[in-house]
């Protein structure tokens, strides 16, 4: 049995981006393993959040995640905050951590460029991270392409403290899926889908409505040709959209070729927003059930209850073995 631990932050609307790249992961890996995804709140609030937002979107990542097949009984739900111990062991990665490993980030330059503030919380996020996986001794990690870099510095983090103070951490690997590690965005096949862009029509929202699916994927961009061929360096956009056809009708991108070859793009867009409606609507149901329920706030008291007992093990172990002073 192997710990896996994942997190998403509540910073906007989950896409089909987070579900693709992450959460489908999580749910195949909950069964045989010993499973820890968190709502990532404390890393959310390195760009500026509206308290009520927040919390809204807290709730609704941790309903996303069950209505999308993450089972409680099977793996542990909770909020990041509801763990302090991963502030404080944070704070000592962050002491681990050296300005260059964080200026290197593309991230941080990603999400800093162009900027007249930036937060210092934002530039020393990684080391948060790093914190969250280490403290359960995670040995695997679900993430998109995007958190490779991320997920580097946590090894490297990891590697240091054990060649410092006695081997104590468990180097984690990257779980980095084949097809989908990087879902581009619909307006522009060289960028990343993401949540909090500010342009909706750049990304699917796993609760848009279909009507706003099917919209969105009819403005979607394609090339000046016509044909449906995948070609991520000539054909980004429709290379990306095949993507998304394959993993959400739960095909091989070889079977989508095949399916598409020769035929215009309004047909396969048309499919597509289809299979995505299919594929979205019982997630969207289930979502809206677990909502009205009010279980969620059980759910993630029992999930942070859990993980407190393990972060906390963990901590005291962090802290005897850098020279703190124990106390009762
Ligand atoms: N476009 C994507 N394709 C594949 N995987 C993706 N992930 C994010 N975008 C894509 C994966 O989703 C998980 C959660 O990400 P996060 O909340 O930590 O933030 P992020 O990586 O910065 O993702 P976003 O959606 O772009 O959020 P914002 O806009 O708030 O920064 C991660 O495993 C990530 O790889």
């Amino acid at each position: 049995v192997k710990k896996v631990l994942s997190g998403i932050q509540p910073s906007g609307k989950l896409t089909l981006g987070n579900y693709i790249g992450a959460i489908k992961n999580y749910v195949k890996l909950q069964h045989e393993n010993d499973c820890y995804f968190m709502v990532v709140d404390l890393h959310a609030v390195t760009v500026a959040q509206e308290p009520a937002a927040l919390r809204e979107q807290s709730e609704s990542v941790a309903a996303l995640y069950i209505a999308a097949g993450i089972d409680p009984a099977h793996a542990n739900v909770f909020m990041q905050s509801h763990v302090p111990q991963h502030a404080e062991l944070g704070w000592l990665m962050t002491t681990l951590t050296s300005m260059g490993e964080l200026e290197r980030m593309t991230q941080f330059k990603d999400k800093s460029s162009g900027k007249d503030s930036v937060g210092a919380g934002l530039f020393v996020y990684p080391a948060l991270m790093a914190a969250d996986i280490l403290i359960y001794n995670a040995d695997l990690v679900p993430v998109g392409e995007d958190q490779k870099q991320h997920l580097e510095l946590t090894r490297d983090l990891a590697g240091r403290f054990n060649h410092r103070y006695g081997e104590f951490f468990t180097i984690p690997e990257p779980f980095i899926p084949e097809v989908g590690a990087r879902i581009m965005s619909l307006d522009d096949g060289s960028k990343k889908m993401s949540k909090s862009s500010p342009n909706p029509g750049s990304f699917i929202a796993l609760l848009d409505p279909p009507d706003v699916i099917r919209k969105k994927i009819s403005r979607a961009t394609t090339d000046s040709g016509s044909e449906v061929r995948y070609d991520p360096s000539t054909k980004p956009e429709v290379s990306n959209l095949m993507v998304i056809y394959a993993e959400c009708a739960g095909m091989t991108l070889q079977q989508v070729a095949d399916r598409y070859e020769g035929q215009m793009y309004g047909g396969f867009k048309k499919d597509l927003a289809g299979a995505v409606v299919a594929m979205l609507e019982p997630l969207q149901e289930k979502y809206h059930e677990i909502r009205s329920s009010g279980t969620i706030t059980d759910i993630l008291a029992e999930g942070a209850a859990k993980a407190r007992i393990v972060a906390a093990e963990t901590l005291t172990g962090v802290k005897e073995r850098m020279g703190f002073l124990p106390y009762r």
